[in-house]
């Protein structure tokens, strides 16, 4: 990033960098990267622990951009703007791509090297990260128990408890479906918003007659297509999240109290907008 001043056509400046700044640089103001670059504070003396713990924050920093083009999503297709809402979830797509490609730094750990500093950790476990959780909750797996581990952090639980009530992208998905005159049965435009999406045959059967004749609604058959790669590069993140802890710790409890292993299989098998895939079947 320069922080040259430039005119409009990019021109200008002399030959070198600018070195002299009243305050804190102009970069530093709009980046944060003293703050960024400090927030790392590793709790054993193991030399592994800096990349799990800055892996970690990488992640967290992903699903904080990606909420934020799910958000930017659901609300254009609220206000039927598909073009705005097509460009957020394709950059999702590349922002998942990126967010899947940094377990590559911890694929390969094996126990030895996780028990170094796996007590450090104490019960903390990404289960209890909120922002993951509110990538669940704009992809329809609502949950109210979910809000239970926030309860002391104020800030965290009003943004979630938010999350829980509001549509989903999927529920504004359906909405939009239904107002281009597609059967969704009332009942999942009416669903109590707070529970997880349960599968519809109708809307099943909505996506496979687009699919059959994607001619007459090309525009939602694209969208349908940006949405199942939001669900395919998902259930990549977590599978690759169940088979890096498979190869750190075997069988044993999750350091938040699940049976670890088998308990992430369950989460790796719900399908996400679980019709686009059901679907494909009857085309
Ligand atoms: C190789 C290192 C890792 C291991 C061994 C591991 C292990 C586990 C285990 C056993 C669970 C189940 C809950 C529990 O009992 O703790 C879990 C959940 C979870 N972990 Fe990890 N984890 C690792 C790395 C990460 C990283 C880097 C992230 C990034 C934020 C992460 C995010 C999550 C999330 C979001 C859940 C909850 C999943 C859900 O609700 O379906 N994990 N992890």
């Amino acid at each position: 990033m320069s922080t040259h001043s430039l005119d409009a056509s990019g021109a200008g400046g002399s030959d070198t960098p600018n070195l002299d700044f009243d305050g804190t640089t102009p970069y530093e103001d709009y980046v944060q990267a003293d703050v960024l670059t400090h927030l790392q504070h590793p709790r054993s003396d193991d030399p592994g622990e800096m990349v799990f713990l800055v892996t970690t924050q990488v992640m967290e920093l992903w699903f904080t951009v990606i909420v934020h083009e799910w958000e930017t999503a659901a609300r254009a297709l609220r206000e039927d703007r598909i073009d705005v809402a097509m460009d957020a979830l394709k950059r999702s797509v590349r922002e998942l791509d990126a967010l899947n490609a940094s377990w590559r730094p911890l694929a390969q750990l094996t126990p030895g090297q996780f028990n170094s500093y796996r007590a450090a950790l104490g019960e903390g476990s990404g289960f209890q990260s909120a922002m993951y959780r509110r990538m669940e909750f704009l992809l329809g797996e609502k949950s109210a128990s979910m809000l239970v581990p926030h309860r002391g952090a104020p800030r965290v639980h009003a943004e979630l408890e938010k999350a829980l009530h509001e549509p989903s992208l999927y529920d504004e998905v359906l909405r939009l479906l239904a107002r281009r005159g597609l059967a969704v049965p009332q009942a999942v435009l009416e669903r109590d918003l707070s529970q997880r999406y349960e599968p519809s045959p109708e809307v099943e059967a909505v996506w496979s007659a687009l699919y059959t004749d994607p001619g007459t609604h090309d525009e939602l058959v694209r969208l349908g297509e940006a949405l199942t790669d939001v669900a395919e590069l998902v259930w990549r993140w977590r599978n690759d999240h169940l088979v890096a802890t498979r190869r750190a710790m075997g069988a044993k409890t999750g350091t938040g109290g699940s049976a670890g292993v088998s308990w992430l299989e369950k989460r790796a098998q719900k399908n996400v907008f679980p019709e686009l895939w059901t679907a494909r079947s009857h085309v």
